[in-house]
Parts: structure tokens; sequence; C-alpha cells
């Protein structure tokens, strides 16, 4: 019996047959999706361009597991089950940006813009990992972000054009 792909972006619900199993996460998206915001940078896992947050149920832990991942490497076959958010599933201009894309804004951590969802969505990788651990509640406004890895959430983008200056100043403006 033909056994079906199934799997979410950004609250979606997809179900695939015939899935090329070359096809890699970022074709699809870009191709097949109105998520468009991921790109085609590097191509073979260098630039975080393509960054999307993959979560995963693990059912030894009873617990979600998110982590970033690069696109252009992830084979959408692999996918079965899993959740993925892209930086139009973490804000958008319809339902409301999210602090991390309005902070960037008002730090001017953006120029051309092609690095940017990808340097969104490391960033909230981040915040939603420091969110799961056992740290005091921050002063509101802040997150349980520490200000090394709020640095460090962004180690895997490369930007061409701002210097990462104000993109680590917008990071970094998160931590408590
Ligand atoms: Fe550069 Fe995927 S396109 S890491
Ligand atoms: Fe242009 Fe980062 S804003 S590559």
């Amino acid at each position: 019996r033909k056994q079906s792909l199934v799997f979410a972006v950004n609250g979606q619900r997809f179900e695939l047959s015939d899935v090329d199993p070359s096809t890699t996460l970022l074709e699809f998206l870009r191709y097949q999706t109105p998520f468009k915001s991921v790109k085609l940078g590097c191509g073979e896992g260098g630039c975080g361009a393509c960054i999307v947050l993959l979560s995963k149920y693990d059912p030894a832990l009873d617990q979600v597991h998110d982590s970033t991942v690069s696109s252009c490497l992830t084979l959408l076959c692999s996918l079965s089950g899993c959740s993925i958010t892209t930086a139009e599933g973490i804000g958008n201009s319809k339902d409301g940006f999210h602090p991390i894309q309005e902070r960037f804004a008002g730090f001017h951590a953006s120029q051309c813009g092609f690095c940017t969802p990808g340097m969104c969505v490391s960033l909230f990788s981040a915040l939603v990992n420091a969110d799961k651990t056992n740290r005091p509640e921050p002063r509101p406004g802040f997150c349980k972000l520490t200000v090394t890895e709020a640095e460090k959430a962004i180690a895997g983008n490369l930007c061409r054009c701002t210097g990462y200056r104000p993109i680590a100043d917008a990071c970094k403006s998160f931590a408590s």
C-alpha cells in the first residue's frame, strides 16, 4: 500500500504522495508553497539563508524537540510527522509581526533583506529553547536568553550587507 508523507508548515497540513526522494525542503517551500521567505544562497549548508525551524515530537523524552536546519540540505522525505516554521510562521503583515521582526527593523538590522528571514528563524529557535529552561522569568520585554546565546544564535547565518553589528544588537536586545 502506498504511503503518503504528512507534515506541517506554519500550521498548514501537507499530505503528499509520490515525492521525488531528491526533493529538498527548500525546493518544496519555494516552488510549491507561498512561504518564499526561505532563500537559496549557497545550496550547501554554509550561509543560513534557507534556515527553518524543525519541530518534532520525541516520544522518549515526551517533549517537542526544536532545532534549526538548513532547508537546502533537508530532504522533504525525511519530514514525516514534523512541523516546520519559516519566517512567515513567526509573524507576518496579516497576523502581525513578531517582536524579533520588529526589532530587526527597529535596529536597522536588514538592508537587502536576503539573510533576514534565516536570521529571524535562528533567533526564534534560540528564544524557544531558552524558554524551555528552568531559568527565572525575565523582565517584561526580555527573554530567558543569555547575551552569549543571543550572539551565538546567528553564528550560522551570513550577511554581506550590515557588518553584523545591528543584527547582533537586535538579538542581544532580547537577552536578560
Ligand atoms: Fe546556504 Fe542553505 S542556501 S545554507
Ligand atoms: Fe543583505 Fe544581510 S541584509 S545579506
